[in-house]
């Protein structure tokens, strides 16, 4: 249900100096989302009425990505004013006239924040009636970030960012995590009285705390039970360990609803991906994107799959997939190469060294060894023997060919696109299948082959081979 009181805004503006990359830092990926994406995710799963992400460094992009995965976001953009409080201010200015619930700033570049603790944020909001309600967390290296500084009475009394901090102050462990909640009228107020007189010549979101503070209002700091939810993401040592903490954390659930990893080091599984419980992934399996595995496939080893389906019991060892579907019971690997739009059927199976793209395989049917599959449909209970080439491309226009069942295609025959074999038809080892084959049909069309006899000991005498023949060839051979 769609909370009307409440607005969230995802900072999403500052170019992340240092991540060192062209790619903004809130553009790089983590766990199958951006590193705002799972922010705004978190944004998205509380159904406010509102929300906005403030956007600068490469904006076009970043306003892309979001909008992509939130229609409804609002885009703000941040003008030349530098710092989180300027984008909070912006985006304050930027909300539907009349709102006067519960503000949720959110920084672009805590990815792992869970919607369950902003959840229960906002409910101790709430509940106390407080001004400003931000999230803490004690760290054993609080280095870069912003220091919650408490009074005598214990309450949260000012941030001071590292860069301003006095060296009494840089002791303090509590930091800010960069999430808060404030009540809408408290904020907007104080947001007009925000300087750039610090260290960093920014206006600071942070100091709206300490301003509320002075003013009487009551403001509390709430510190996270697990202080890796709300680690933010600078530079790519801190995106790598944060990878690696969501993945740990994806692995977790999948093991407690029943799926077997034999090696969480090696394995990696999106955040969208869902596996069925008796699932086993082997070492060194990905798991990408929306990925569906279904019940008691083996997955692995060394297999990266990106938006696959797996069906039931299916084995998919030593193999890379995209955008494919692999049918109940199939089996697919070693060292095969499944391009967007293969679909194998039920019991079907793709091999050893076999590429296929935009390939539909009936139930049952067999692509065993060394071919590439390309632009075709298969009928089902079909075998299409070693080293089968698809020439779907004749240089300028590619083109599609159909197989139907229970068809025999003999090992090494190139099927040149388009081109229709009916069911049960049959091809001849090395057969260039250039015209349709009718159902039930042999189709061949190699030459007959010729021996010349003596051919070895008359052109390559002397030879290795010439005398090898020359033994064979002898009346005293003895076979
Ligand atoms: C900020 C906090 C710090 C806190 C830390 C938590 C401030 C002043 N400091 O520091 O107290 O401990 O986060 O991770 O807020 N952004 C904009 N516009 C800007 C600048 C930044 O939208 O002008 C966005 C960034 O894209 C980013 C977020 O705000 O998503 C935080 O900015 P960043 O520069 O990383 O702040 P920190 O130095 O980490
Ligand atoms: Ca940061």
């Amino acid at each position: 249900m769609t909370d009307s009181q409440l607005a969230v805004i995802v900072l999403a503006a500052g170019q992340g100096t240092r991540m060192k990359s062209r790619t903004p830092k809130v553009l790089h990926p983590l766990g199958g989302r951006t590193v705002v994406g799972h922010v705004v995710e978190a944004a998205r799963r509380l159904e406010a009425a509102h929300v906005l992400a403030v956007v600068r460094h490469e904006r076009d992009l970043v306003a892309a990505s979001i909008s992509e995965q939130l229609p409804d976001v609002l885009i703000v953009d941040q003008d030349d004013v530098p710092g989180t409080g300027r984008a909070v201010e912006l985006a304050v200015a930027a909300l539907p006239a009349g709102f006067s619930g519960d503000v949720l700033v959110l920084n672009g570049d805590v990815p792992l924040l869970t919607a369950e603790t902003l959840g229960d944020l906002i409910a101790r909001h709430r509940e106390t009636g407080a001004s400003a309600t931000i999230l803490s967390a004690i760290l054993d290296d609080a280095t870069g970030y912003g220091r919650i500084i408490r009074g005598a009475d214990g309450e949260l009394d000012r941030i001071v960012e590292h860069k301003d901090a006095t060296e009494a102050e840089l002791a303090a462990r509590e930091i800010n995590a960069g999430i808060y909640l404030f009540g809408f009228a408290a904020l907007r107020e104080q947001l007009a009285a925000l300087t750039t007189d610090n260290a960093q010549g920014e206006k600071y979101v942070t100091d709206v705390l300490g301003l509320l503070r002075t003013a009487g209002a009551a403001v509390a700091a709430l510190p996270v039970s697990d202080a890796w939810e709300v680690e933010g993401i600078n530079d790519r040592v801190q995106l790598a360990a944060a990878a690696a903490r969501l993945n740990t954390v994806t692995i977790e659930r999948w093991q407690r609803a029943g799926v077997t990893v034999q090696d969480p080091r090696t394995t990696w599984i999106d955040v969208q991906a869902t596996l069925a419980p008796d699932v086993t992934l082997k070492p060194g399996t990905q798991i990408l994107g929306p990925s569906v595995i279904e019940s008691d496939a083996v997955i692995g080893p060394d297999t990266t799959l990106f938006a696959v389906e797996v069906g039931a019991g299916a084995e998919v060892k030593r193999t890379e997939a995209s955008h494919s579907v692999i049918g109940a019971g199939a089996t697919v690997g070693p060292f095969t190469f499944l391009r967007p739009g293969t679909i194998l059927g039920a019991n079907g199976k793709i091999g050893g060294f076999v590429e296929t793209k935009n390939a539909v395989i009936g139930a049952g049917s067999k692509v065993p060894h060394l071919s590439y599959v390309g632009d075709a449909t298969i009928g089902d209970e079909t075998n299409i023997g070693a080293g089968t080439i698809f020439a779907n491309y004749d240089g300028v226009n590619k083109a599609s060919s159909t197989v139907g069942s229970h068809v025999r295609i003999g090992s090494h025959s190139v099927v040149v696109a388009p081109v229709t074999i009916g069911d049960g038809a049959y091809s001849g080892a090395g057969t260039v299948v250039r015209k349709n084959v009718p159902a039930g049909s042999l189709a061949i069309n190699v030459s007959p082959q010729r021996n010349l006899e003596g051919w070895t000991e008359s052109k390559r005498p002397g030879s290795a081979a010439a005398l090898a023949a020359e033994t064979a060839n002898s009346p005293t051979a003895d076979n």
